[in-house]
């Protein structure tokens, strides 16, 4: 089609006339760190608009048809529907890169289906569209994930103009995914070569273009900080700080101004300014460990934080802007902490864009030997110290409650005491050597975080509609898994 026939095209347009803007739009992250990134566009397998696909869900068919006329004259891929619940089973069937989703529809609440799609979908950009008015719910939208919001009527122009730039967007991100997945996984630190830790690898390396917030749980030493620095080191932030923060370890008296910095003179003792440590990741991570131990109180503090991209100083009445990626950590129940009003519904929907489950050790025990290695080969400078197979088999059957960090405890202490340069039986803690085999697959030794793993998988269930593929992807784990999980707590039928 020419310019001028696409010209024409817009000029029977009917919902051109009327000025609409976007009200707001949140920073084009992926865009936003692409100056500090040399990453070579990979153009062989570059996406022309052509194969930018648009899914449009609106009660009206007429607002949808003449929608369609102009983006398809630009030309882009488009597909409408005034059912939302169809949008998304177009969307489980076949990829699209962006969503145009009314507010206000009949059979659903936009909000609602928003909020299934970010679950379902962190990776897919969603505009919001409405009628005039609706700032209110459009600041809520942007809360819950949405990229965008516009007014309608909204002219073809401004409507072609946003979208040019998130398909913009979508070009660079495709091609820092290409990098990414050319890359594979490089994180050595990170051990393991069991089914599980596989799968999270390949997550880790499949989520490297998202700036989701990411919410890792597991239980206590497993391993969430070091897969919280695996994630840093493969997003597009990975030339910024990564700043760990344990929620847990710092004096609540201290806490706020710890995080949030503060002004000189602001309490006695404050003789200089200081920045804090959120502001001291920004370009980078922030991993905020064991987030379910934060105070109501900061709670509230640090959501405003995350929505605004500012940080308010103690004693200061000016905010500072800050851009930072959010890591958070927890081995707590954080819907139980929520029910029971000690974790803030609102901040817990920030956080837990894309969850990981990192599962304990005892259910990942063929990783067991690479971790000894790995582990003895830091402790120790001595190349020649080994362990036998007969006090390797007895880790192998332990069911590690502290998981890996138990497992460095006790590899330091058997280094330290062995006579010789092979660690035998006898250099093992009694506790080990008696418990020879892992009485069931999962003692429950922390029954909270096995509560909350079962109510997070009856809701990935419910989410999904019962898909088990969708729902173990959404929670981040194999089909085998949540196949055996559903077992374990008798879910399976
Ligand atoms: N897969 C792994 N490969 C190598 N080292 C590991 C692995 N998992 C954990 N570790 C080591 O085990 C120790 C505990 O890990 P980490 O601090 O990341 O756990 P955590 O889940 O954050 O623990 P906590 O809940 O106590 O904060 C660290 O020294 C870490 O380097
Ligand atoms: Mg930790």
């Amino acid at each position: 089609m020419t310019v001028a026939e696409n010209g024409k095209h817009l000029a029977h347009y009917s919902f051109q006339a009327i000025a609409s803007y976007s009200i707001y739009r949140k920073s084009p992250n992926a865009c936003a760190h692409n100056d500090h990134l040399s990453v070579e566009p990979n153009t062989q397998h570059m996406k022309t608009p052509r194969d930018f696909k648009i899914l449009a869900i609106d009660d009206d068919p007429a607002f949808l048809r003449s929608l369609k006329r102009v983006l398809i004259a630009e030309p882009y891929q488009v597909i409408t529907t005034t059912n939302p619940a169809q949008a998304l089973l177009i969307m489980e069937e076949q990829r699209i890169d962006l969503v145009l989703l009314d507010l206000k529809m009949p059979q659903r609440d936009g909000l609602s289906v928003l909020e299934d799609m970010v679950k379902l979908y962190p990776d897919v950009t969603v505009i919001m569209l409405t009628g005039y008015g609706g700032v209110q719910e459009a600041v809520k939208a942007l809360k819950l994930g949405a990229a965008d919001f516009l007014e309608k009527p909204c002219p073809p122009s401004v409507l072609c103009k946003i979208l040019a730039n998130y398909y913009t967007i979508d070009q660079q991100r495709c091609s820092l995914k290409m990098t990414n997945r050319n890359r594979s996984f490089d994180y050595p630190d990170l051990v393991g070569e069991s089914h599980e830790m596989q799968r999270l690898k390949a997550l880790i390396t499949r989520i490297s273009a998202s700036e989701a917030p990411v919410l890792i749980l597991g239980e206590s030493g497993t391993g969430k900080e070091l897969i919280a620095k695996a994630v840093h080191h493969h997003s597009i932030r990975n030339s910024g700080p990564f700043c760990a923060i344990d929620c847990a370890a710092i004096n609540e008296s201290v806490l706020e101004s710890e995080l949030f910095g503060y002004e000189k003179g602001a309490f006695t003792g404050a003789d200089r300014s200081t920045q804090g440590l959120i502001r001291s990741a920004d370009k980078g991570t922030l991993f905020l460990d064991e987030i379910g131990e934060l105070p109501l109180k900061m709670q509230a503090k640090l959501l405003r934080t995350l929505q605004e991209h500012e940080v308010r100083p103690v004693g200061s009445t000016k905010s500072q802007p800050v851009d930072i990626r959010i890591i958070a950590a927890t081995n707590r129940n954080l819907e139980h902490e929520i029910t029971n009003g000690r974790f803030r519904s609102d901040l817990f929907f920030r956080i837990s864009a894309i969850p990981l489950l990192l599962p304990p050790l005892r259910e990942r025990v063929s990783d067991i030997p690479l971790l000894v290695h790995h582990i003895m080969k830091c402790q120790s400078k001595e190349t020649s110290r080994n362990i036998s197979k007969e006090a390797l088999q007895l880790l192998q059957g332990y069911a590690w409650p502290g998981n890996v960090r138990e497992l460095e405890n006790v590899l330091c202490r058997a280094l330290a005491i062995a006579e010789q340069n092979t660690i035998l039986p006898d250099d093992l803690p009694a506790t080990i050597v008696v418990e020879k085999q892992v009485g069931s697959e999962l003692s429950p030794v922390n029954d909270s975080l096995l509560a909350y793993e079962q109510s997070a998988i009856e809701k990935a269930l419910q989410k999904t509609s019962n898909n088990k593929r969708k729902a173990a992807a959404l929670l981040g784990i194999s089909e085998a898994t949540l196949y055996r999980k559903l077992k374990l707590f008798g879910l399976s039928n």
